[in-house]
């Protein structure tokens, strides 16, 4: 073959190939283009090449050369079609034509917590019967979880093992940490509300007509009725001539509203430093008893400590368990099922 004559192949080969790509509309079309001019087996570019060989040895450098810049113009044509198309394909596979007849994607609303439900649920029964709302701190100092309560250094409520005693706390200096900080005390995750009882006597003169929701830690193994971190509801009432019966009437009540009449609730002589006499509060479940909470009148050295005049005043204090009240009412028979965090079992309330 003459030198000329191959160009002149190569040059017409040139422009049908790019026109070919310039006209594809679609992939297909494109594809068929692609095998036609640059198929590696039996493409026209590659029949192109073959020629080559036949051609005179000197001419060859120049047929080379020829034959690499056509190559490349095509493959850029090749190219340039498939960003055109290739865009504007994925553009229309990611945004399907609106249909107004497909329905909406619903969005599942979340809820409130069983536990923050049984909260506001507790808060609006004890406030219909005339008590507020008070805030405690999670971080105490020892003066204030045990020693206002009438708690003495030797008492095994204060043992390390029992509680949850920080290390690191003292070491930072503005925290909330150190602004509960009392002294020259270890602090530690408060192990009771009552130590709101304390908080808020410090503060107000009696009357006091409070009850305090909030978090409590304690070491426990976690089992079906006990988990480490719990909620627990004080109630505190201070005022003149207050009884053990004012103290049972509210807790019946209080029972009642949020338990139902049928529910049955005993008292059981107990023993706490900070109250004398002491009780226990159960309520039936399951064919037994079950303890939802402490109380008794509050003892006349926790008055003392507060600056109260015990010949003057006198009060009455519970602490029930907020989580126990929750299962009871729902029928929940694991404590831990609260705290998984499982959507599905958290949905239902
Ligand atoms: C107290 O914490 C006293 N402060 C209650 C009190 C207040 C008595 C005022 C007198 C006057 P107790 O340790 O029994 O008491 O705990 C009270 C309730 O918290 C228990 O009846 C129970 O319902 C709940 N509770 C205790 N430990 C756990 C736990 N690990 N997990 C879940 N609930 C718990």
């Amino acid at each position: 073959m003459q030198l000329d004559e191959f160009l002149a192949q190569l040059a017409q080969l040139q422009s049908l190939a790019v026109e070919a790509f310039q006209l594809a509309r679609n992939s297909e079309t494109l594809e068929t283009a692609r095998v036609e001019y640059l198929g590696a087996k039996s493409g026209q570019i590659k029949n192109v090449q073959k020629a080559m060989g036949s051609l005179e040895k000197d001419a060859r450098p120049t047929a080379g050369k020829q034959f690499n810049e056509a190559k490349t113009a095509i493959e850029e044509a090749f190219r340039a079609a498939q960003d055109r198309l290739g865009s504007s394909t994925s553009a229309t596979m990611r945004t399907p034509p609106f249909d107004p007849t497909v329905p909406g994607v619903p969005r599942s609303l979340g809820r409130l917590h069983p536990i923050t439900q049984t909260i506001e649920e507790l808060k609006e029964i004890m406030g219909r019967l005339g008590f507020s709302p008070a805030e405690g701190p999670e971080i105490e100092d020892e003066y204030h979880n045990f020693e206002a309560l009438n708690i003495p250094r030797e008492h095994p409520a204060r043992d390390p093992l029992e509680n949850f005693y920080l290390d690191t706390a003292r070491e930072t200096t503005d925290t909330a940490a150190s602004r509960v900080v009392a002294g020259n005390q270890p602090l530690l995750l408060r192990s009771q509300t009552s130590t709101v009882q304390i908080r808020v006597m410090e503060k107000r003169p009696p009357p006091v007509r409070i009850i305090s929701l909030g978090r409590v830690y304690r070491p426990d193994t976690a089992d079906a009725t006990h988990f480490p971190m719990f909620h627990q509801m004080e109630g505190l009432l201070i005022d003149k001539q207050v009884t053990m019966a004012d103290l049972k009437s509210v807790l019946r009540m209080f029972a009642s509203a949020y338990l139902g009449s049928d529910v049955h609730i005993r008292f059981r002589p107990s023993f706490f430093p900070f109250t004398e006499p002491s009780v226990e509060a159960d309520f039936s479940w399951n064919d037994g008893w079950i303890e939802f909470g402490g109380a008794g009148m509050v003892d006349p050295n926790v008055l003392r400590a507060v600056g109260y005049d015990p010949d003057a005043v006198a009060g009455f204090a519970f602490g029930l368990g907020v989580e126990r009240l929750c299962m009871r009412r729902h029928g929940i028979t694991d404590i831990r099922e609260l705290y998984k965090n499982d959507v599905r079992f958290l949905a239902q309330f």
